[in-house]
């Protein structure tokens, strides 16, 4: 099992870092076999399997169940979980108390937060403080998505760059193992990914950052339309509505089950 020294190293030996979603036991399986560095159980799980338009109501509980469910998939990977919306806004005493649910109740190595205000590396601080490893996310954060006004790509502007920056060097301060860039210009990327010595994870940052993170759903095409920075590697939606429709047709035209597939009396 990886430990946050792990990345570090990887990062020192210039050992590109492959983070990606998972929500459940069979994506848990999946990806862990598949020999990913580190799994995330996104807040995206709001979206991609809930089906909300956005992942402001994803709650604590969601996340420590879908967590769950793909550590009984993912034995032997490491996990970190999302802290959603409004779980670390209040107060440092609920911030900690969710960070360590996510902990103790989710079985999750580790927690990601999103932002880089001044309230946000207290946060990160005092999560670190309860010995919890944080990972926190900057650039296009999607649950700043009502203040963004829409997903938009963030540090084109140069004070937009500049303040971006300023906060990763913050987050690195205030002990953050890991940053998860999303949405951003690569020469900022790549400038952050320079500057800081943990690990810097890219979505939609370009190819600089010292690894890359994809939401499951998105790499097996399960949607269509995806954005820009994702690359699709087999489109499944398709393929997984072709047999269905085979599976239908297959019974209402009497092919499916066929001997093969029934039980006999004097059977072993
Ligand atoms: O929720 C999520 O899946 C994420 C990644 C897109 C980084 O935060």
């Amino acid at each position: 099992m990886q430990t946050i020294n792990t990345y570090k190293a990887m990062k020192k030996k210039g050992e590109k870092i492959a983070m990606i979603t998972a929500y459940d036991y069979p994506s848990g399986k999946f990806v862990e076999e598949a020999q990913v560095d580190i799994i995330l159980i996104g807040d995206s799980l709001g979206m991609v399997v809930l089906g909300y338009e956005d992942t402001l109501q994803v709650s604590v509980e969601d996340i420590i169940h879908h967590c769950k469910a793909t550590r009984r998939g993912a034995k032997n990977t490491f996990i970190v979980a999302d802290m959603p919306f409004m779980s670390y806004h209040l107060s440092l005493e609920e911030t900690k108390r969710n960070a360590a649910r996510l902990i103790i109740e989710g079985n999750a190595n580790a927690v990601k937060l999103e932002g880089g205000s001044s309230s946000r590396i207290e946060a990160i601080k005092a999560i670190v403080d309860c010995e919890i490893p944080v990972i926190a996310h900057l650039g296009l954060t999607p649950q700043s998505v009502l203040q963004m006004g829409g997903y938009k790509i963030q540090g084109k502007r140069e004070s937009n760059y500049i303040k971006i920056l300023e906060q990763a060097k913050s987050i690195e301060k205030a002990g953050a193992f890991m940053l998860v860039l999303e949405g951003i210009p690569e020469k900022l990327g790549k400038e952050i990914s320079e500057t800081l010595l943990i690990p810097t994870i890219g979505i939609g940052a370009g190819r600089f950052t010292d690894g890359q993170v994809l939401v499951y759903h998105d790499l097996l095409g399960m949607f269509d339309e995806p954005p820009k920075f994702v690359k699709v590697y087999r489109k499944m939606n398709k393929e997984i509505i072709d047999n269905v429709k085979t599976y239908v047709n297959e019974v209402k035209s009497n092919k499916f089950p066929t001997k093969q597939h029934v039980y006999f009396v004097h059977e072993k």
